[in-house]
């Protein structure tokens, strides 16, 4: 993606508000309600913003809201792009790279992901250790293509691309909130169909705790310029390759499951935000 696209994108943005978030927060499915907690909001339909892919999914509205969560500035994005909607690795991590330009320093990743871990249930916070990025390993990297070495290295270490200190920092804060938070790795799949029961007991195999069509993508790039990420996954359905009988899964429950997470999840990120400005 050519960098005067990233460049225009991030003007335009600058104009239309006068907050200079630190903190980036992209919401997953689902999750929209976080987004109405933000207090004193600068609201930008993605949709103005030049170069911005259109997000053509159900339960991702295309919005930039920028205001203060636990006195915190805040750049949230609201319906992020998926790989399988059609677009490049590089137009899917446009928003990613558009925030870094704003003067991101720490990115909050959340989604909703399908539990692999059979300990996991319906409506757990997972917060996530690694990832597994399957189209990333097959030539779907977004790093693909000439690098600019100004934002980052060629060949980007990712042994902690998940930023260690801010994990310690999300345990504390669901420590402190009386909140349970699994923890494990998200296996990136590219979807849009669901996983078949052979492909579900591949990713367990793999080391995968929870299956998801989004996210990685967005780490690599973060993680490349040298912003701190922070994932959270919500898990919104069970993704066992033995499921019980009769169990299925489908968009409308994964977004309805998404929404029993959705109020520990505001306490999460609001607790997390408590202990950054604390430390
Ligand atoms: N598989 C892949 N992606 C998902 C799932 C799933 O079961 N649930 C939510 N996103």
């Amino acid at each position: 993606m050519p960098s005067v696209e990233i460049s225009a994108a991030a003007d335009f943005i600058r104009q239309r508000t006068q907050r200079r978030p630190k903190i980036g927060l992209i919401l997953g499915s689902g999750l929209n309600p976080l987004a109405e907690a933000i207090e004193s909001p600068d609201v930008i339909p993605t949709g103005d913003i030049p170069h911005w892919p259109i997000s053509t999914v159900q339960g991702h509205a295309g919005r930039l809201v920028i205001g203060e969560l636990e006195g915190q500035a805040v750049l949230v994005l609201q319906g992020r792009i998926h790989f399988y909607e059609g677009y490049p690795m590089a137009v899917v991590t446009l928003p990613v790279r558009v925030m870094i330009a704003l003067g991101i320093e720490m990115l909050i990743v959340t989604n909703a992901a399908g539990g692999l871990n059979p300990s996991f249930a319906p409506g757990d916070l997972m917060l996530i250790r690694d990832h597994l990025n399957f189209p990333g390993m097959a030539g779907n990297n977004p790093l693909f293509g000439p690098n600019d070495e100004a934002t980052g290295p060629r060949f980007p270490d990712m042994t902690q691309a998940y930023d260690p200190a801010l994990r310690d920092v999300a345990r504390r804060a669901a420590a402190a909130a009386g909140l349970t938070l699994r923890e494990g790795v998200y296996a990136y799949v590219a979807g849009p169909s669901f996983e078949t029961p052979a492909e579900l007991r591949f990713l367990q195999i793999a080391g995968g705790d929870a299956v998801g069509m989004s996210t990685a993508p967005e780490v690599v790039v973060a993680h490349h310029a040298g912003v701190r990420v922070l994932g959270i996954s919500t898990i919104a359905n069970l993704a066992l390759p033995d499921p019980p009988p009769g169990l299925t899964v489908n968009h409308e429950e994964v977004l309805a499951t998404g929404q029993l997470a959705v109020p520990r999840l505001i306490l999460l990120v609001r607790g997390i935000l408590q202990q950054l400005s604390a430390t």
